[in-house]
């Protein structure tokens, strides 16, 4: 093992360097790493090297190289629990890769992955070891021969080991791993500890896979078209091995993040397991996060955006259980960006929204946290007593619900007392809210019945689709459904949807209405009042038979409405100027969520995670607004989906797009894929002014705009109200604020005047009051009502009374709309005597059918009902009388 020591300690960053430039020597391209999340909708992130180039693999595109590589940035998250806890495992990690897309196979890569290994980087070809697929004779023959690996270091393993696949379904391939011995000192100690442990000794360091297949959903395999090779070697992992140290935490990748967090909670790493715990999670789920919002993600409730949200909620309690009470991530995310913004320059670029994401999003936990813990402590206390019992699903859905916790935090917490949540009950609670909330959303009416449309789809194929090229054309009619079954000829009035052999109308898609008009024949017409895709590429035109009858087979002219349209397009290109105005303005992590383009307005939704201030808004009108005024062509093109994807235009990662696609280019501002209508330059947009702007959802924000002829509607009718509000104020526009604040302020003042005075009347009515009280065995009762008098003017009014007449009981009923307040009062005397002024408003209460009740001196009480008001007053005499007599 002495060729260890001549290996040179290199850094991450060079290691990187060597193994791309190494490839290039071999014929391959080197490519950027590709994002974090794929368009792939079956991966949820980018876990291999690979993911990019699946379609390659599978022979779906033809690619433009044969031999490409990367070190691709890769996500895993099925063993989050493990991290922190071994030396390697993590959620984001780099992958050293190289490609070969039917081109070079088995006999090149094991000779030059050799060369790389004991040439280039220097490991002691001693201590280097091959594993092979079971029966895989060709490889274990060109380890032995073209490298010369005695026999004893090729291993055979099975498919556990040695067949790879990126999923239970796409391509896959025996493989054949290299594998580093670390020396004994990194044994587990097992007498059994050889090649295939996995512990820290025989550290598995690259993988070859000879991609051949492409396994289906019954699992059955197809030899894919070509062979090729997928290879992937962990940056962190060759670091610790060339740098010599304990695990990839010790390596130049982390060692600097580890030691900023250690300082920021004043330990030492080393000193103590759940230290050295807290920190390895804390330096990897950062990591991880920057990177994710620096590819777009945002925290949500799900998909990316949720695992993004447990990352960071993680690092949070991690940094509890370290004694770190105070928001923390922030502070250790330059040093994230000075290990790894060369070469990943995205965390320089959005560092803004890196910054800001992580900080609300701890924030909002920070919150909670504390709160939360303190019932989950409670719970696991309680559950640990009665044993053998699991954690209710019912509290961990509360704590996920109100208290943010992620499902998968409680189960660990509850993991560290040995308990388990009890997944079920979780999973009931979770559906009885989405139950809640469907039954509140739910919409009414029923989608159009699917079969009909399903096989019209089939009979009829695609409707020829002209709405790029023109606006009137003629068409045969293929099919009349009306309510839901075909039929042969419509009548005058009917309403029914029809099909056509070709159509300058445009379907429902992508966010644009469809298109309204007419068809029309000899004697016929019917008005189209939508346009949509019902199944496939199938298009049919909804409206009513005003004239006539149509029949199927008959020739129609097919005419849109061309003003309508006109507006639609000025709102469609707008939407996209919008788009491109948004990423400039407030960060690339800024994506469509959605939108809706009709002849009136725009509405755009987008991922974002605070409102936008005014100035912003007046920022991204301008923005817009100065494309409007270059009267830039808006041109198309259709191209193949790579090259676009190639060209960096933007594309939705939820649409699934075919490998034709249409490109819509602004020049200089902005490309996307879009298959809508377009104005030909954007001067025929006119004015564009965003209307609203509000939150929909978490990290979704929501902008409505308006172009064109709208745009000048809403000028003119704010314009007109402006106008109306002067006149009304008798002031010109630049005083209308100061003046409508000081209205607003004089009209306060005049309240608060008015309230005054309505007191002061009513206790000046308390003495004419007194002047109608009765005598009840020489005591003197008051018993009135006062319309309008809260409880609070009765007790005024009440003191006043007492003022007059000392001596007195007093009985105030207040009758205002939402019922009747009561207040009682009776005087030393008599109370000596016997009246009990709370049992008093009790009994009169109850009488109206309210309830009150209180002290000797005092009660209050009220009722909602305020009918046979002076019926009820003019009962007092008689309960005092027998309070009095008792
Ligand atoms: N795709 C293989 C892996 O992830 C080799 O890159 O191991």
């Amino acid at each position: 093992m002495a060729g260890t020591d001549k290996m040179e300690r290199r850094s991450a960053r060079l290691l990187r360097e060597m193994f791309l430039s190494y490839f290039e020597e071999h014929g391959c391209r080197r490519y950027m790493s590709f994002p974090l999340v794929p368009d792939d909708p079956t991966l949820m992130f980018t876990v291999a090297g690979m993911v990019p180039f699946k379609p390659y693999f599978l022979g779906l595109r033809a690619p433009e190289v044969t031999r490409a590589t990367t070190a691709q940035k890769c996500i895993r998250t099925n063993d989050i629990e493990n991290v922190g806890r071994t030396a390697r495992h993590h959620t984001f990690f780099e992958m050293l890769g190289n490609f070969s897309f039917g081109d070079y196979f088995k006999k090149e890569i094991i000779p030059w992955a050799w060369t790389f290994l004991t040439e280039r980087v220097g490991l002691d070809p001693d201590r280097l070891y091959a594993t092979i697929y079971l029966d895989d004779d060709e490889a274990h023959d060109m380890w032995r021969s073209l490298v010369g690996l005695p026999e004893e270091r090729v291993y055979r393993l099975g498919e556990d080991d040695n067949f790879w696949a990126a999923g239970p379904t796409g391509p896959c391939g025996p493989c054949s791993e290299i594998i580093y011995d670390q020396g004994p000192e990194f044994s587990c100690g097992s007498p059994d500890c050889g090649v295939g442990c996995s512990c820290d000794r025989y550290l598995e360091i690259w993988n070859l896979v000879f991609m051949q297949f492409s396994r289906d959903e019954e699992g059955k395999l197809t030899p894919l078209p070509k062979k090729n090779i997928d290879t992937g070697m962990g940056l962190e992992r060759l670091s610790s091995v060339v740098q010599r140290v304990k695990g990839d935490f010790e390596t130049d990748l982390f060692k600097p993040l580890i030691d900023r967090a250690c300082r920021m909670a004043d330990i030492r790493y080393g000193d103590s397991k759940k230290g050295d715990l807290s920190v390895r999670v804390i330096s990897d789920h950062l990591r991880a996060s920057a990177f994710m919002i620096a590819d777009g993600v945002l925290p949500s409730n799900d998909g990316p955006g949720y695992v993004l949200r447990r990352l960071i909620r993680r690092s949070v309690r991690y940094g509890r259980l370290i004694g770190v009470d105070r928001a923390f991530l922030t502070e250790l995310l330059p040093v994230v960006s000075e290990i790894m913004s060369d070469p990943y320059n995205e965390l320089i670029e959005h560092r803004s929204a890196i910054e800001q994401i992580i900080a609300l999003e701890e924030e909002r936990f920070g919150r909670t946290l504390e709160q939360g813990m303190a019932i989950l402590d409670d719970e696991l206390v309680k559950v640990r007593h009665a044993s053998g019992a699991n954690l209710s699903g019912e509290v961990a859905f509360l704590l996920y619900d109100t208290f943010g916790f992620p499902l998968e935090l409680t189960e660990e917490i509850a993991s560290e007392s040995g308990l388990q949540v009890t997944r079920d009950e979780f999973d009931r609670e979770m559906d009885r809210q989405k139950e809640r909330a469907r039954a509140s959303s739910k919409q009414a009416g029923a989608v159009m019945s699917k079969n009909v449309y399903t096989e019209l789809a089939d009979t009829l194929g695609a409707t020829r689709f002209d709405a790029y090229e023109t606006v009137a054309e003629s068409a045969e009619v293929l099919a009349i459904i009306k309510e839901d079954s075909p039929v042969d000829v419509l009548s005058e009035g009917e309403e029914a949807l029809v099909a056509l052999s070709r159509t300058p109308f445009y379907a429902e898609r992508g966010g644009q209405v469809g298109d309204t008009g007419t068809l029309s024949g000899r004697g016929v017409r019917f008005d189209v009042i939508d346009t949509l895709y019902p199944s496939g590429g199938l298009i049919v035109h909804k409206g009513r038979l005003a004239e006539g009858s149509l029949k199927v087979g008959m020739t129609v002219e097919a005419v849109i409405d061309v003003a309508r349209r006109d507006a639609i397009r000025r709102h469609h290109t707008a939407t996209h100027l919008l788009h491109e105005a948004l990423c400039r303005i407030l960060g690339p992590h800024v994506r469509q969520a959605g939108s809706l383009v009709t002849p009136e307005f725009l509405r755009f939704d987008y991922n974002h995670f605070t409102a936008l201030a005014p100035e912003q808004i007046a920022e991204v009108e301008r923005l817009v607004y100065a494309q409007v005024l270059a009267d830039m062509p808006v041109t198309t093109s259709v191209m193949s989906y790579v090259e676009a994807r190639k060209l960096g235009v933007k594309a939705l990662f939820e649409e699934k797009y075919g490998d034709v696609v249409r490109v819509l280019d602004i020049p200089g501002f902005s490309t996307e894929l879009c298959g809508g209508t377009h104005v030909l330059a954007t001067g025929q947009i006119g004015l564009v002014k965003i209307t609203k702007e509000e939150g929909i959802g978490s990290g979704v924000r929501r902008i409505f705009a308006s172009c064109g002829e709208s745009a000048l509607a809403a000028f003119q009718e704010s314009s007109f109200i402006l106008r109306a509000l002067c006149e009304t104020m008798e002031v010109d526009a630049e005083s209308l604020v100061p003046r409508a604040g000081a209205l607003i302020e004089g009209n306060r003042e005049l309240e608060r005047k008015n309230q005054e005075l309505v007191l002061a009347g009513m206790i000046e009515s308390a003495r004419e009051t007194v002047n109608k009280a009765i005598r009840v065995d020489g005591l003197l009762l008051v018993a009135e009502k006062f319309k309008g008098a809260s409880r609070d003017i009765l007790r005024k009014i009440g003191d006043r009374i007492k003022q007059i007449e000392p001596d007195s009981i007093v009985l105030l009923a207040g009758i205002e709309d939402d019922g009747v307040s009561l207040i009682g009062m009776a005087s030393e005397e008599a109370v000596r005597r016997g009246v009990h002024a709370g049992n008093l408003v009790r009994e009169i209460s109850a009488m109206m059918g309210g309830s009150g009740g209180g002290k000797p001196a005092m009660g209050q009480g009220g009722s909602k009902d305020s009918s046979r008001m002076a019926e009820i007053l003019a009962s007092a005499g008689d309960i005092v009388n027998a309070q009095l007599k008792k």
